[in-house]
């Protein structure tokens, strides 16, 4: 008997909603963690389908797959029940069983499994095996909802509620506040109750006018906020043979001047000031004081000679108000609790690498062949842990540190192992969602005010000026967020109806 695959298949269709699901954040297994060969949901949701079920009625069950082959019927359960019946009673009533060896992100397997099949998974990249064993065994294992029972005053309230989604917010939240204990002092909040966001550093290097041998600041395009009402930009002035900074804001077609790095001196802003043009392109460097251009190969030189350094240029807030992002420039006081992040950082690194016979910060070689990665672009990167500035390292090991401490404590709790594991397996998760979101191949999104993170583009590019996020704030790229976007896949997978497998 044909299969409904041999004979048909609405491609048009499918592509449409597989290319509307690339939007689809929210309880999407794409923000558990990257896979950059994850099918999307519904291309292999109605693969399965119509691989399975015969060409018989077919335009009937074309219509039927149109409308299972979309995101938000996932977890219709009628639709998804009337597919699973479908698939089963067209195998002669047996639970089919289907073995995807090169499972990867995960997509197949999980159609699978919401289809009705009992489903296997393999992939020989541990990353993909933790990425399978978050999406398919424990949400399935240790993740159903159960019917819990709460004394509320006088009367016991009964509700649903999934033990490991309230195990993951939990321990989540311990290691937030554990994390924050210790280094939430590296990251103050301003004195008019502002929290920063973020950082933004400027890489540097010397102009190589022997005349004048100035600080360059490294600097795509000077924009902070370019929305269609909100224009907000840095601004370069020369000022003592030196570059300094403005915070300068678009009214009409005036720049009206914010805030001056130097005290008491306010640059008059041309009218025609672009910030889209910023001090380097394609590696070619600009020095602002002299006005002479460092080639490429220079700067590429400068980097690998350990001549470049950074410059913190300006702080992304949040304002207690509700009022959306705002800017100031960098400070003394920012840059002094930066070094003290430093110093601390060299303490506690020394103290994990001895309790864990490794070096807490990355040291594995990177790639210095590869053009895809900065690695190997001859800037004298070679190691993976040179993609994060001291205080975003010291955020990192202090989070993963956490996260081995909370398995510690849930073992001492009296968890089970297995379950702990299933549970320290999102934290962990959220620790490598830390990374993409902070590391020193993140920008700002001036459009959006949104951190971009790491995994944008397909390749590590050279990024000249980056943000470094709070992981403690309340916005864009923090720890909280992260864990808001893992609970909501917990929330979507756990409501998966289980699979009866068979003898
Ligand atoms: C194209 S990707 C699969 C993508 C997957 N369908 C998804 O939706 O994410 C191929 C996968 O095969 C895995 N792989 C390659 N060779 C393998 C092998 N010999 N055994 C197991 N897995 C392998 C790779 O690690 C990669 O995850
Ligand atoms: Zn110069």
């Amino acid at each position: 008997m044909k299969r409904f695959i041999e004979e048909l298949l609405p491609i048009k269709e499918i592509s449409e909603e597989s290319a509307r699901e690339k939007n689809i954040r929210h309880g999407h297994i794409s923000t558990l963690h990257i896979w950059w060969a994850r099918r999307p949901l519904i291309a292999s949701r109605a693969t399965v389908y119509s691989a399975l079920v015969s060409a018989e009625n077919i335009e009937e069950k074309k219509k039927f797959l149109l409308k299972i082959a979309k995101w938000e019927t996932s977890l219709n359960k009628e639709l998804i029940e009337k597919a699973r019946e479908e698939i089963k009673k067209e195998s002669g009533g047996r639970v089919l069983r289907v073995l995807d060896p090169f499972s990867g992100g995960g997509s197949i397997p999980l159609e699978c499994l919401r289809l009705g099949l009992e489903t296997h998974a393999i992939d020989y990249n541990p990353v993909a095996v933790l990425i399978l064993k978050c999406v398919l065994e424990y949400p399935q294992k240790y993740g159903r909802p159960q019917k819990v029972v709460e004394q509320k005053g006088f009367y016991k309230e009964e509700k649903q509620e999934s033990p490991l989604i309230k195990d993951v917010q939990r321990w989540g939240e311990w290691v937030l506040e554990s994390a924050k204990k210790e280094i939430g002092r590296f990251y103050p909040t301003d004195e008019d109750g502002s929290i920063p966001v973020g950082y933004l550093w400027a890489r540097t290097i010397p102009c190589q006018n022997p005349l004048c041998g100035a600080e360059i600041p490294l600097i795509r395009q000077f924009w902070l906020a370019k929305k269609e009402k909100k224009k907000i930009s840095l601004y370069p002035f020369v000022y003592n043979k030196r570059v300094e900074f403005a915070i300068v804001k678009k009214e009409g077609n005036q720049w009206k001047v914010l805030e001056s790095s130097v005290e008491g001196f306010e640059p008059k802003v041309p009218e025609n000031f672009d910030p889209e043009k910023g001090t380097v392109a394609r590696a070619k460097a600009v020095c602002l004081v002299c006005g002479s251009t460092i080639e490429d190969d220079d700067v590429r030189r400068l980097f690998r000679e350990g001549k470049a350094s950074q410059r913190m240029t300006a702080v992304v807030l949040s304002t207690q108000k509700g009022e959306g992002k705002s800017y100031r420039l960098a400070t003394e006081k920012d840059l002094e609790f930066y070094r003290l992040a430093e110093e601390y950082l060299e303490e506690k690194r020394k103290k994990l690498w001895e309790e864990w016979g490794i070096d807490p910060v990355p040291d594995e070689e990177m790639n210095t062949k590869d053009p895809n990665t900065v690695a190997g672009r001859g800037y004298g990167f070679t190691k993976w842990g040179d993609l994060f500035n001291s205080r975003q390292k010291l955020a990192l090991i202090t989070f993963t540190e956490k996260v081995r401490l909370a398995y510690k404590k849930m073992l001492e709790e009296g968890y089970d192992k297995d379950y702990a594991k299933a549970v320290v397996s999102y934290l962990g998760l959220g620790v490598n969602r830390l990374a993409d979101y902070n590391s020193m191949q993140c920008v700002w999104h001036v459009s959006k005010e949104l951190v971009a993170h790491t995994f944008g583009r397909q390749a590590l590019q050279m990024v000249w000026d980056y943000i470094e996020v709070n992981p403690f704030s309340k916005a864009t790229g923090n720890w909280a967020d992260s864990f808001g976007y893992l609970l909501g896949v917990l929330s979507h997978l756990t409501q998966i109806p289980p699979v009866e497998a068979e003898e």
